[in-house]
């Protein structure tokens, strides 16, 4: 017992944060299952960005609700293999335990900030809720907590812009309330998931240094999912190239740019063609 406990806390402490081996993900009907994800293995070091990339249906979407043991929206799904987080395989704990780690240690952004807002509810009462379902905190203390966490994601006047709807704000400031929602219980890994797919170009990198810049300044782990392989460019330590369900490349991104090992990556590089105007394959 007691050995179990040490070695969990020395493993939570040194190990990876994030620790997914051999994840295997059925989904729909078991009698003819699609398969998702064939064996998809990777860590995500403390305070490490790693980015996921790769063609629609690759399944990067998959993997990362798997991290969360959720299934894609509207399907069942089957997991088989480990997804160790902070010393604890997250498959074998039940769904209690589970709902203290989701949102609380993990938290995720989606691609379509409007449809995970609700539309009436002003966005500092959704905060204030998601604050106090996780602590125990006052609505004075709460909303207080809320308005930082508003100016903390770069939205002005946030103690008056607390007090309106999603509806007011634009897409990226929407973006930045959903973030703000994701760090508010100060998760140890934040998933990102095309975070900004829906968003002009300028708007884009904005929220991406937004993210980089919390990941400095909180140390939180931060999986970041793109089709676009210019979107982790200059933005992750480690890019992890998905492909029919599998991880085909890993690697440092610089040295992925410089020199892909795998057929698929290298035409996935030549299909984005920001990258080789700027250079920054080289
Ligand atoms: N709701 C679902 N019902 C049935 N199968 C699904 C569902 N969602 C995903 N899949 C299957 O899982 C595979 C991986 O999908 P996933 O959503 O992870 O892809 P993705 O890499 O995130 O693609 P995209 O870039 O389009 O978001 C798909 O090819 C599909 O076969
Ligand atoms: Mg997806």
């Amino acid at each position: 017992m007691l050995e179990t406990e040490m070695s969990e806390t020395v493993m939570s402490e040194t190990g990876p944060l994030l620790r997914v081996r051999d994840l295997h993900a059925e989904i729909g009907d078991p009698r003819a299952p699609v398969h998702a994800l064939r064996g998809v293995s990777f860590d995500i070091l403390r305070g490490e960005a790693v980015g996921f990339v790769g063609e629609s249906g690759s399944g990067k979407s998959v993997t990362a609700r798997a991290v969360m043991r959720l299934a894609p929206e509207g399907a069942k799904v089957r997991l088989r293999g480990s997804v160790d987080f902070a010393g604890r395989d997250l498959l074998q704990l039940d769904e209690s335990e589970m709902l203290d780690i989701r949102g609380r240690r993990i938290a995720m952004v989606f691609q379509d900030p409007m449809t995970s807002l609700n539309p009436v509810m002003t966005v500092g009462a959704q905060i204030d809720d998601i604050i106090r379902r996780h602590m125990n905190l006052s609505a004075r203390e709460a909303r207080a907590r809320s308005v930082e966490l508003l100016g903390l994601v770069g939205i002005q006047d946030p103690a008056r812009r607390a007090d309106d709807y999603p509806h007011q704000f634009s897409g990226g400031m929407r973006q930045r309330v959903l973030i703000a929602i994701a760090i508010s219980c100060d998760p140890d890994l934040l998933i990102a998931d095309e975070p900004t797919t829906a968003l002009d170009v300028t708007v884009q990198a904005q929220i991406l240094r937004l993210l980089l810049r919390l990941r400095d300044e909180r140390g939180m782990s931060l999986m970041l999912i793109t089709h676009d392989f210019g979107v982790v460019a200059g933005m992750v330590e480690t890019v992890n190239v998905m492909y029919r369900g599998r991880i085909v490349e890993t690697g440092r991104v610089d040295a992925v740019f410089a020199a892909p090992a795998h057929d698929y990556t290298r035409r996935l590089l030549a299909a984005t063609p920001r990258l080789h105007r700027s250079g920054q394959a080289a």
